[in-house]
């Protein structure tokens, strides 16, 4: 899990920087200058992802996580409640110096299993590269399976008049066993 005071140290056969170097943890208020670069580059450059306001950030830090070279953030991914059984993974975003290196896979690894450790039962998100997610097992839903106020923020894509994004579901209710599909070991380490 991704505790409030500890931090997670993923420790896998990564190619690139070392695992000891690369740290998985609960983002912290200093990050978010980084972060709002991060996600507003992305979003500029690949145009699948919304821009987030520094207050937006701000106000949902707490649902952040940020994978750290050092005091670097190279990634970050959120997860944004809605109610008891839903849940959107958002923000997901990996430095292009980074991309490739199975980084993005680790923090949608700890993204379900903060998840599934808190209880949340249905993952969703809205995305350009469905791809992607069906490798941690989510699966093609539409939209009409969420609920009206998950598209609330619909209206603040540039994309909204001619949207391309597939909705995908995860169930992670009791029984759910993490991604099945995923070929590289990861093992959390809580320090
Ligand atoms: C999508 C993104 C987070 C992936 O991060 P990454 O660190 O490069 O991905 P990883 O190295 O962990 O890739 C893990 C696996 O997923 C695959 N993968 C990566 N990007 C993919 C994509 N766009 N579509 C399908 N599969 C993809 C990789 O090929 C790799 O598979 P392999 O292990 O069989 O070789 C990153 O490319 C990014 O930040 N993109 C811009 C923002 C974005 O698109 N965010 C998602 C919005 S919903």
């Amino acid at each position: 899990m991704v505790g409030t005071d500890t931090d997670i140290i993923i420790k896998s056969g990564i190619a690139g920087k070392t695992a000891e170097q690369i740290i998985i943890r609960k983002a912290r208020i200093k990050d978010v200058p980084q972060i709002f670069k991060l996600v507003n580059q992305m979003a500029r450059l690949k145009n699948n992802l919304l821009p987030r306001s520094m207050s937006e950030l701000y106000e949902h830090i707490r649902d952040f996580i940020v994978a750290v070279d050092d005091d670097r953030v190279i990634g970050t991914c959120s997860l944004h409640i809605f109610w008891e059984d839903l849940a959107e993974v958002r923000s997901l975003a990996v430095d292009l110096e980074y991309q490739g290196q199975g980084w993005g896979e680790q923090l949608m690894n700890v993204i379900i299993e903060d998840a599934r450790e808190i209880g949340m039962l249905r993952l969703f998100t809205l995305t350009t590269i469905p791809a992607f997610f069906e490798r941690f097992d989510f699966r093609v839903g539409t939209k009409e399976e969420l609920p009206q106020k998950t598209w609330s923020e619909c209206f603040r894509c540039p994309k909204f008049t001619e949207c391309d994004e597939t909705a995908l579901l995860l169930d992670i209710a009791p029984g759910y066993r993490g991604p099945q599909s995923i070929k590289k070991g990861f093992n959390l380490t809580q320090v």
